[in-house]
């Protein structure tokens, strides 16, 4: 059995002695040669290993996918340990630095960076689909009136599947396409909608002659003026946060992205998958967690006794920490060189002073230096939303808006993947087993669900 294993050619010739990891198994003493690829072992070769014929073989258990890669990817590089993130090769800072939102997202999703011609031919395209069909204006409007916009756009990104029905044709490379630019142009729409819906206001139709950014606080904000001119300072620093949000490998959001569009769905269904990982607090909705515990901080002062509160687990630092930076996120490093340019068009904002005493404090702290968390993408990007005017809700819909090239990179990258399957976890079972269905009358009460009266009376809650 080993020396058959040892023997195995995976398509790049025979493995040899220094490629395989020899495994004994204790119950039964059998020895197995595992290969080592890319410092990877495959889960599936770990089947082979049986106490008996009929057993099912061994397994793997990873929740939370700690220590498995799902995939083999091209498009971004991080190194966790040293701080590093790259898009298909070039280094963050260089992008944000020369690029922008529009040729990363031509990058990510085609792997390398446009000709004038492309670029100009790309942008020409996302500007010319940013408009939506009027049903989803109606469907917006359709919302109660505080409705949380990440809960819309949700929707109505999913909805979009139901308006591109040619979308679900995965294997035509020009529908293909043609959803990445359709996604691109108008996630912005869909974002302002949402806003200006919360706002009671009229929606605003896009501007082609503005640019990405331009055009995206048009959207937001134009009131009466005829026509609305984005300030060029606030257009670069969006442009340079959406830069920065773009991709980030296999996060909860992209890798909800990929499982979903394992099953071959929809682009929009499965874009709308990413969205709703997106929206939770661990994710995207950090962002809008740091600002609220800024505002809980209330004053510099009380900063050691919030750390306190953390150390004893009461708080967790929001925009702190992350699966895979073990130093300084270099997102974080960025959005702080921009947040003094955008305060200089908006004003100070106060709590930017607690941030900044609350970074100091807890990178001198042994609690948080010897878990290795440092600040993370979110701790400072909240800061500029709320020097653009944005509510909190808003936050998380920001960091939605770029990632969506992204998610679009990676789940055109699953479909070309040979390896590709639709993703399918095994499971530990641990519960009862074939047990003998009891009559009701015959039955003692075991369980107990939690009951709401105000979810009975309540006739909006349903
Ligand atoms: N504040 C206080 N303690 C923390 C924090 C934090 N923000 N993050 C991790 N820890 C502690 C944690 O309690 C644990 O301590 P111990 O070993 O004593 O139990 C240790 O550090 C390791 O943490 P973990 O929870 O095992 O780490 P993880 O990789 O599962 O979680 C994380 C990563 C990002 C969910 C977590 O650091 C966190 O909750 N951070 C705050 C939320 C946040 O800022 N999220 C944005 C992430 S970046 C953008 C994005 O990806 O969406």
């Amino acid at each position: 059995m080993a020396e058959e294993q040892a023997q195995r050619d995976d398509g790049g010739g025979l493995a040899t002695a220094r490629d395989t990891l020899t495994v004994t198994d204790n119950r039964t003493g059998e020895t197995y040669d595992i290969e080592v690829t890319d410092g990877t072992v495959r889960a599936m070769d770990f089947r082979q290993i049986k106490v008996a014929e009929d057993d099912f073989g061994l397994m793997t258990y990873d929740p939370a996918f700690m220590n498995t890669a799902s995939c083999r990817s091209s498009i971004c590089f991080i190194d966790g340990e040293a701080g590093v993130l790259e898009y298909r090769g070039y280094p963050i800072e260089q992008l944000c630095g020369q690029s922008t939102y529009l040729e990363v997202a031509y990058l990510l999703i085609y792997g390398e960076l446009p000709t004038e011609e492309q670029l100009d031919e790309w942008v020409f395209e996302i500007t010319h689909h940013t408009f939506v069909h009027e049903n989803i204006k109606k469907f917006v409007e359709g919302f109660r009136y505080d409705a949380h916009p990440m809960g819309m756009l949700l929707a109505t990104i999913g909805a979009l599947s139901t308006f591109y029905p040619d979308a679900k044709n995965i294997d035509d490379t020009l529908e293909r396409h043609m959803a990445a630019v359709r996604l691109i142009a108008k996630v912005p729409t869909l974002a302002a909608f949402a806003y200006r819906h919360n706002l009671g206001l009229p929606y605003v139709y896009p501007d082609n002659d503005l640019s990405y950014p331009g055009n995206f606080l048009s959207m937001m904000f134009k009131m009466t003026e005829t026509k609305y001119e984005p300030d060029p300072r606030l257009e670069r620093a969006l442009d340079v946060l959406w830069i920065l949000h773009a991709d980030h490998e296999q996060n909860c959001s992209t890798n909800a992205v990929r499982g979903v569009g394992s099953s071959e769905v929809d682009p929009y269904s499965a874009m709308a998958a990413g969205v709703a990982a997106l929206y939770g607090p661990l994710h995207g909705g950090a962002n809008e967690q740091v600002v609220r515990m800024l505002e809980r901080i209330e004053s510099v002062e009380n900063i050691p006794g919030f750390l306190e509160r953390v150390k004893n687990r009461e708080e967790r630092l929001m925009g702190f920490g992350h699966r895979v930076y073990k130093n300084y996120d270099p997102r974080a490093r960025i959005i702080k060189e921009h947040v003094d340019q955008v305060f200089a068009v908006t004003g100070r904002n106060p709590k930017l002073d607690i941030a900044v005493e609350l970074e100091k404090r807890a990178l001198d702290d042994e609690y948080f230096t010897s878990r290795k968390l440092y600040p993370n993408v979110d701790f400072y990007s909240g800061l500029i939303y709320e020097a653009l005017n944005l509510p909190t809700d808003m936050f998380t819909v920001m960091f939605a808006i770029p990632r969506t090239s992204g998610w679009i990179a990676q789940w055109d990258e699953m479909l070309e993947d040979e390896e590709t399957k639709i993703a399918r976890p095994r499971q530990i079972y641990t519960g009862a087993r074939t047990r003998d269905y009891t009559p009701i009358g015959e039955r003692t009460q075991l369980t107990d669900k939690p009951t709401a009266e105000t979810h009975l009376i309540d006739p909006a809650a349903g």
